[in-house]
């Protein structure tokens, strides 16, 4: 059967629920070989060794966007977005990337609370696009709303100014209407961090580490979307750090350093650890915690970031660095990832280092008050339907539908209902919000700390508490973070009254 047809064939469509029972009750079959090679579009990618990506470097650092702007408070700069081969892989033709600037992952945007940030973007892509800038308390005009397309050959500003007490780690993307995990896939991300003058962390050695998925072809090509990877979310052979496969880095013992890590793949949800080594929890996606929280892992959904501090340990018996452990997300057509995945190797530093301080307190973070209204937000999949199989309260996305209405400076309390079979992480433009509990099983169970978080993986049959505030009047996406679930649909809007 042809793959492309797949898709368009409700008939087959509908058999997925089925078979994914067949495959839920023998966890054995749930591989790529018992699915059959491109019989119902299952994966076909190269294994990873036969295409010959370098592997080990040392870790490359994110080059800096420069500011053009001499006026003190104000960044400004220029961003393009256009297509670019960059060398890959060693003896085969240059690999064709949609870039910012020539660059994958795009220049790393830094700027400080309070600062004024005018950037004039050009399309040089043969499609529309726009960028958003995913987290960031900004007002809706300026915010890369898929109803504002940058046609190709078209530019625009983008311009807004950063409220103090918003630092922390945040990226920018396209979300252009339905094409976003292509051009996110393809190459077009970057990271935009907010830094605070008076940052608790400011002493310590900070590394930034994009992760980013990579799937390629035969021909060493960026790989189209197969059928797998518009249901289950697209995952590659590479998981790469900062553009490159497992590279390098090193610690040394007794060393304090900051990460920021992000996660811009379109659908993995990685279970991060690093075991031999001390690791803090010290930041969400909206920035820091009140205090550190040790941990042994970290959950960092599609969309997600979070700031570590690790301590290198260097405990006998584990040697190896960053990992992705297993994590099972409900997928239907393709094998979830039952073994640890290496990110970055982590070299012992020759020379002992001295231990920098961590402070017991990070931040006051307020808990946001009693909610003026609640909402309640289910997610669903519909297989047997083509046109609408992934739904927020049984509605696929309609950029003519405005799906709540709220209004400015009002708590709203939602409930993330997840009736569905396959994880998904939701997100909101324009603000954080505050996660109060999470119900599975029937039990409700108090969120551990309080976090300011942009997105929150909602896992299968989950309810997820939540709590934010608008502070600015306008249109305002939300969405699972599956990039290619947001451009099947399974997005709405919530329009912010003055
Ligand atoms: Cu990072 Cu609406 O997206
Ligand atoms: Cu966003
Ligand atoms: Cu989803």
């Amino acid at each position: 059967m042809d793959r492309r047809g797949f898709i368009g064939a409700g008939a087959a469509l509908a058999l997925v629920p089925l078979l994914r029972q067949a495959w839920a009750a023998t966890p054995a079959a749930v591989d790529h070989a018992a699915m059959g090679h491109g019989a119902m579009g299952a994966e076909t990618m190269p294994a990873a060794a036969a295409l010959g990506l370098p592997a080990g470097l040392a870790l490359p650092a994110l080059p800096l966007l420069r500011n053009q702007s001499a006026l003190p408070g104000v960044f400004s700069a220029a961003l393009s977005a256009g297509a670019q081969a960059l060398p890959l892989l060693p003896g085969k033709p240059a690999t064709v990337f949609w870039s910012y600037n020539g660059q994958v992952p795009g220049p790393t945007i830094e700027v400080f609370e309070g600062d004024e940030v005018r950037l004039h973007f050009e399309n040089r892509l043969s499609q529309p696009t726009t960028i958003h800038w995913h987290g960031l308390p900004i007002p809706a005009e300026q915010d890369g709303n898929p109803q504002d397309p940058v046609l190709p050959g078209g530019s625009r500003e983008y311009r807004f100014t950063l409220p103090q007490g918003c630092a922390g780690s945040y990226w920018y993307h396209p979300h252009p209407h339905g094409h976003t995990a292509e051009q996110v896939y393809m190459g077009l991300a970057g990271v935009f961090v907010v830094k605070s003058r008076k940052d608790p962390l400011a002493h310590l050695p900070e590394q930034r580490l994009v992760l980013s998925d990579l799937k390629l072809d035969a021909d060493g090509k960026v790989a189209a979307n197969s059928d797998a990877d518009r249901m289950d979310g697209r995952e590659g052979q590479f998981l790469l750090v900062n553009g490159a496969w497992r590279p390098q880095l090193t610690l040394g013992v007794g060393e304090r350093q900051r990460w920021r890590v992000w996660n811009a793949s379109s659908a993995r949800v990685l279970k991060l650890a690093l075991p031999g080594h001390e690791l803090e929890l010290v930041g969400s996606d909206g920035g820091l915690l009140q205090r550190p929280h040790r941990v042994d892992s970290v959950l960092l959904p599609p969309g997600a970031r979070a700031e570590l501090v690790v301590t290198g340990r260097f405990a006998p018996g584990h040697g190896a660095g960053l990992l992705a452990l297993p994590y099972r997300r409900g997928k239907m057509m393709s094998a979830e990832q039952d073994v640890n995945l290496t990110l970055l190797e982590l070299r012992r530093g020759t020379v002992a280092k001295a231990t920098a301080q961590l402070p017991a307190r990070l931040r006051e973070i307020q808990p946001l008050g009693a909610p003026a209204l609640r909402r309640r937000v289910v997610l669903s999949e519909d297989m047997a339907n083509p046109q609408a199989m992934f739904l927020i309260n049984g509605k696929t996305f309609d950029m003519e539908r405005v799906d709540f209405h709220g209004k400015v400076g009002q708590v709203e309390e939602w409930d993330i209902d997840n009736q569905a079979d396959m994880d998904h992480p939701f997100h909101i433009h324009g603000t954080q919000f505050q996660v109060l509990a999470r119900r599975n099983n029937g039990v409700w169970r108090e969120e551990a700390f309080l976090a300011w978080r942009d997105v929150a993986n909602v896992s299968a049959g989950e309810t997820l508490r939540l709590r934010f505030r608008q502070d600015m009047p306008g249109l305002r996406m939300f969405h699972c973070h599956i990039l290619e679930h947001e451009d099947a649909g399974m997005m709405g809007m919530l329009r912010v009254q003055p």
